[in-house]
């Protein structure tokens, strides 16, 4: 089977996005890190992809203006990417880009969604939700991208406690330990052909 090619998403740190590389390397694993896109040319995220040795490319209005849809669609075709990966894009997506890759976008969202996702809700605002509504339980969830913030169907979710003592920062931890677990194990469902998108 060819490997499954991989373009990513990132704004910050990448630290799913070295997760998923990682995985990439071992042998089972039939999916292969193609391209990196950062709309943050400081970004961690592109740091990473180079010292990995995986082309990578800054694009953001500050770079293409308002071509910016075009811009990720051709550097995706160029690297002949098959599943775009978001990871800790803090952008929304160009529907140009949603319509041009349908149903090959995935992101993930720390927490169990339908819950505690929509506009707005990302980062610290996610985890501090969770925590003012008392809930036991948190987690990542693996989705597919529609035009619709954190809406698409969802692949995946690993849940977590939320302890009484929880801060943002403990809870947010708790859970990124489990985005680097969940991410990795869902692409290669993917790729294995065990999840069909
Ligand atoms: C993660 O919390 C993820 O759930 C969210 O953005 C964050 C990305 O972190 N979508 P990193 O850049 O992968 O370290």
């Amino acid at each position: 089977m060819p490997k499954l090619n991989l373009g990513f998403l990132a704004s910050h740190g990448g630290s799913n996005m070295q997760a998923i590389i990682d995985a990439c390397k071992k042998d089972n694993f039939n999916a292969k890190p193609c391209v990196v896109i950062s709309n943050n040319s400081e970004s961690q995220a592109l740091q990473r992809a180079k010292k990995e040795g995986i082309p990578y490319y800054h694009i953001s209005t500050a770079t293409h203006n308002d071509n910016v849809d075009d811009a990720i669609i051709g550097v995706m075709e160029k690297h002949n990417v098959d599943l775009i990966i978001l990871a800790g894009y803090m952008k929304k997506l160009g529907d140009k880009v949603i319509e041009k890759f349908k149903g090959k976008i995935l992101n993930i969202h720390p927490a169990l969604l339908p819950k505690y996702g929509g506009k707005g809700m990302y980062g610290k605002y996610v985890h501090e939700a969770v925590l003012a509504a008392g809930e036991k339980v948190s987690g990542p969830t693996v989705h597919v991208v529609d035009l619709v913030y954190d809406h698409g169907r969802i692949l995946s979710q690993k849940e977590v406690p939320v302890y009484p003592d929880d801060t943002k920062e403990t809870l947010s931890a708790r859970v990124l330990e489990q985005e680097h677990i969940l991410y990795p194990e869902t692409i290669k469902k993917i790729a294995d052909g065990e999840i069909v998108l």
